[in-house]
């Protein structure tokens, strides 16, 4: 079915400045294999974390209608910068002009619902980008659901180019993060909970556990995220009905898709990946 000469059904679309956004592709497509799901890397142009709220906002909006150009009925912005910097704008600005029945949603909102029965002290670190800290997103929403919540941020803005250049277990890595961890739990000795408030992160889990305190809970967010998005299209069939299921993943990214190939199979296991490049303006 076309509308405005766009498909009107489709893969949900699931957008990140690079891979990250996979490890949240990973848990949503654990939890609801049966959809198809288009994901977008702006891997040319990552990271987005010290990157401006003006350029943020626009390379956000070229990927979302990209995504909803190829069909998408509902796009997740599995980025935590995207979702801090463009989200709230797409959706009241942009969305009710481009197409009123199609929806953009981030992971910002899931991962703060879950924050109230996760820590027990009431005081909740967030590990995330310049670019999330500084919009101070995750302070306003868990706020607005847990006023009795004390939520620190630290800024990690090594942590993603450490990923991306697949150097996250080497020696030097280990200095950053080391430190951020430390920093944080400096600014509040409190803390039983840290956040991953960026979707590279779950790629680092396993020193960021090794180098914090053993009592401190360390949350990544996909499992949240793609619990919120199951509960979502069960309370809107309409939507739910618009995205098709056959199971399928397709890839798209910015960069080559010989470097997406090599890069992404650190981030998700998967037999065979369809990667596509594609230009963004
Ligand atoms: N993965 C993105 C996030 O969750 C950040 C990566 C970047 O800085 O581009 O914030």
């Amino acid at each position: 079915m076309k509308e405005n000469g766009l498909q009107t059904n489709g893969p949900i679309g699931v957008f990140d400045s690079g891979y990250g956004g996979l490890t949240i592709l990973d848990k949503i497509r654990a939890q609801m294999p049966e959809y198809d799901y288009l994901y977008l890397g702006d891997n040319a142009r990552t990271p987005y974390g010290p990157r401006s709220f003006e350029v943020v906002y626009e390379f956000t909006l070229q990927a979302v209608k990209k995504l909803f150009e190829l069909g998408c009925p509902l796009v997740i912005l599995a980025c935590n910068t995207a979702s801090a910097k463009a989200l709230r704008t797409i959706q009241q600005n942009d969305l009710p002009t481009i197409d009123p029945t199609r929806r953009v949603l981030g992971v910002i909102r899931p991962t703060a619902e879950c924050i109230g029965t996760l820590t027990e002290s009431r005081h909740v670190g967030i590990l995330a980008t310049s670019g999330t800290i500084k919009s101070e997103s995750y302070l306003m929403e868990v706020y607005k659901l847990f006023p009795d919540v004390k939520v620190t941020g630290e800024a990690c803005p090594m942590w993603v180019p450490l990923v991306e250049n697949n150097e996250y277990a080497s020696e030097g890595a280990d200095y950053f993060l080391k430190k951020h961890i430390h920093q944080i739990l400096e600014k509040d000795p409190d803390i039983d909970t840290l956040i991953l408030g960026c979707t590279h992160y779950p790629l680092l889990i396993e020193k960021i556990r090794q180098f914090t305190p053993s009592h401190i809970r360390i949350v990544p967010q996909g499992e949240y995220v793609a619990h919120s998005l199951r509960d979502y299209l069960n309370r809107h069939p309409e939507m739910d009905s618009r995205c098709t299921k056959n199971g399928t993943c397709r890839f798209l990214t910015t960069e080559s898709t010989s470097k997406f190939e090599e890069s992404a199979s650190i981030f998700l296991r998967m037999d065979e990946m369809k990667v596509e490049s594609i230009t963004l303006e």
